[in-house]
């Protein structure tokens, strides 16, 4: 007999609300969509998981991460803080998703306010809503920086304020003034800060990338998200972590360890290695990204009606070709450039103040992301001089 069956409430709610894409592009395309670094996963943090499994780690891990794992981490993060964070205040997830799951759902209740600055990664806000907070977007100044005076506005009754740094998909680098503004106003109405900093190691023009943990008026309400797969292309290995105040992190641990459990323990010494052992892959990486980057700009640069705050880090570019309420969405330039053989995202996608947009991702080789925007700006340029 055939059972019946009805996804849950909140399947249905994520299904309806949900900006984020369901589907990812076919090889046959130009991916200039994917979040995805095109590097191989450097051959030491290989060798090290082959090397763990050959000793033996092959069973349980500790729910809240591999010790020596969270000993590295906590080390490191002390040195970029200039304050002690010991390991017991490093929860080891799945990714940064598995971080940010368990912060949003670990801390937050049903109607609690959460603000989200954006345009900006659109996991944030399906996680609140799943939680079944609320979500108070606050759009981006023109320049795509934070809208302080936007977030003050917001922040009576909020709980938490989620920022993205390096942002995705803006590519802006908030700067320690930003954020030592955003403690101000997080003292002043007793926000927690997740600050999710995937793309930390790339930064452009030499510029420094400061860090939330830097920030000491945070450290008391710092939930601080972080993951290998950007910094080391390990997006497949599934592995990041979250640090903060002990009794934060020991609610966000609870939730982690509801939900995963530990962690594959293999994968966790091959992120040990990837740590510890020294290696120039980072930079070489980042070096890359920067040459691209170069490459998107000047390309968008030639082309009349478009804008692009040329992105400080990471590896997106976010470009504007029209209005808030533009003459073709931005899920319509999406379309027509897949009818052209280029993957790219629609601005709407990270929420609102995104439309009249689209975000390209450089994490593809220079042949290939010349040919794709080639393509995407002779679209572009056609609605540009239309709107
Ligand atoms: C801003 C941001 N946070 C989190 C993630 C998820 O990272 P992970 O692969 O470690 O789960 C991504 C991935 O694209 C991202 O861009």
């Amino acid at each position: 007999m055939t059972t019946t069956f009805s996804p849950s409430r909140m399947v249905e709610e994520l299904r309806r609300r949900s900006l984020r894409p369901t589907t990812r592009p076919g090889p046959e395309l130009i991916s200039l969509a994917a979040g995805d670094p095109d590097f191989p996963t450097p051959e030491h943090i290989s060798q090290a998981l082959t090397d763990a499994l050959a000793a033996g780690a092959t069973h349980y891990a500790q729910p809240q991460g591999d010790p020596e794992l969270r000993s590295a981490l906590a080390e490191q993060m002390t040195e970029v803080a200039g304050r002690t964070i010991g390991p017991s205040q490093v929860a080891v997830t799945h990714g940064a998703s598995g971080a940010l799951s368990a912060t949003i759902l670990g801390l937050i209740d049903a109607g609690t306010r959460v603000i989200i600055p954006g345009p900006t990664y659109s996991l944030y806000a399906d996680l609140t809503w799943m939680a079944g907070g609320e979500v108070v977007f606050v759009r981006h100044q023109p320049d795509l920086h934070l809208d302080l005076e936007g977030i003050e506005a917001a922040a009576r009754d909020a709980r938490m304020v989620i920022i993205c740094n390096p942002c995705n998909p803006t590519g802006a680098v908030y700067t320690q003034d930003e954020l030592e503004d955003l403690a101000d106003i997080a003292e002043e109405h007793d926000l927690l800060v997740v600050s999710d900093e995937p793309y930390d190691h790339i930064v452009f023009d030499g510029s420094d990338f400061v860090s939330a943990l830097e920030v000491p008026g945070l450290a008391d309400r710092l939930l601080y998200v972080n993951t290998f797969s950007k910094t080391y292309a390990m997006t497949g290995w599934r592995i990041g972590w979250v640090a903060g105040p002990q009794a934060v992190v020991d609610a966000v641990t609870t939730m982690h360890r509801a939900f995963n459990g530990p962690l594959n323990s293999a994968v966790q010494r091959a992120a040990l290695a990837a740590l510890t052992e020294p290696t120039d892959a980072p930079e070489r990486m980042r070096r890359e990204y920067q040459a691209r980057r170069d490459i998107v700009s000047r390309m968008v640069g030639n082309v009349s009606g478009l804008e692009l705050v040329e992105p400080e880090g990471s590896f997106y570019a976010f470009i504007r070709y029209g209005s808030l309420e533009p003459e073709v969405s931005s899920v319509d330039v999406v379309a027509r450039a897949l009818e052209q053989g280029v993957a790219i995202r629609p601005g709407s996608e990270f929420g609102p103040g995104g439309e009249g947009f689209v975000r390209v991702a450089f994490s593809t080789g220079r042949e290939r992301l010349i040919e794709g925007m080639e393509r995407v700006l002779g679209i572009l340029e056609e609605i540009a001089e239309a709107e």
